[in-house]
């Protein structure tokens, strides 16, 4: 695991965007695993300031989603499909049909995951995926006590969720309390992960993902399996992390590296 520790959430933003916008640049038709909730706005406001500046392009990039609400067909406005069109696609250069979203409206959801499976198999996997972390540790909807080779499926949020989630729902509206999530075993092939957390909220997932045991009662944990996991946090999202002082001297020495390797 990168752990890198930024002075806000700004920092955080632009940092995960710039990987994203590197991404691209480097292969222009990467297949890039994406996010929903408050964590990826700021950075999707930045790579949607970044197409329109003609800085990045989507043209030949196909995203995946991490997770949908089972039961919420893309038309609803809490499902994760309406978000990433209002909040990302609606903005970018990116064709529709390249835009994956798990099918919250599936007549047979257990099929639906398979093919969403399959489907990321026949983009020829994953190459950079986004990830934020719930206050329980979960990765995508993979709540605690996921198996940590498990694949795309149908899971069951916990309550902590649904309620921290009720924020985006209506007081009577329905919320759903059944997700189809990719598993972390398809978040861990991906060949670089990137996961951002803010915030003080975080703080306690954040220290478990980083230097807690490897566990599913903390499915963010299973990212010390990955060999380029790299969590980007704000001051605030690192405050309990007791070996904070070591994970700043290794990025320095990564930067000053870096640097050295970009003079020769
Ligand atoms: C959403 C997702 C979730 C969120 C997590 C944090 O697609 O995968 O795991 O990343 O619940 O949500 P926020 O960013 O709202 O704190």
């Amino acid at each position: 695991m990168q752990i890198v520790i930024l002075s806000s959430s700004n920092c955080v933003a632009e940092y995960g965007a710039a990987l994203f916008i590197d991404q691209l640049a480097a292969k222009p038709d990467s297949v890039l695993g994406l996010a929903t909730g408050s964590t990826p706005l700021a950075l999707y406001q930045l790579l949607i300031a970044a197409c329109q500046q003609q800085r990045v392009s989507f043209a030949s990039a196909k995203t995946f989603n991490l997770d949908e609400y089972l039961g919420l067909a893309g038309e609803h406005p809490q499902s994760y499909r309406y978000f990433m069109q209002q909040h990302l696609f609606n903005h970018i250069d990116i064709s529709p049909e390249n835009t994956a979203v798990p099918d919250g409206a599936a007549v047979d959801p257990v099929a639906a995951c398979a093919r969403y499976e399959q489907q990321i198999a026949d983009a020829g996997g994953i190459d950079l995926q986004l990830l934020g972390v719930g206050r329980n540790g979960h990765i995508g909807f993979n709540e605690p006590s996921s198996g940590l080779y498990s694949r795309t499926r149908i899971k069951t949020l916990t309550p902590a969720t649904i309620a921290d989630n009720s924020r985006f729902f209506s007081a009577g509206e329905y919320q759903p309390h059944l997700s189809i999530t990719m598993g972390i075993g398809t978040i861990l092939d991906a060949k670089k992960v990137v996961l951002l957390a803010t915030g003080v909220s975080k703080a306690g997932a954040v220290k478990a993902m980083v230097e807690g045991p490897l566990t599913a009662a903390c499915p963010a944990s299973a990212l010390q399996l990955h060999q380029q996991a790299i969590i980007v946090l704000d001051e605030a999202a690192a405050s309990e992390l007791t070996d904070i002082d070591f994970y700043r001297h290794i990025e320095r020495e990564n930067q000053a590296l870096h640097n050295r390797l970009r003079q020769q």
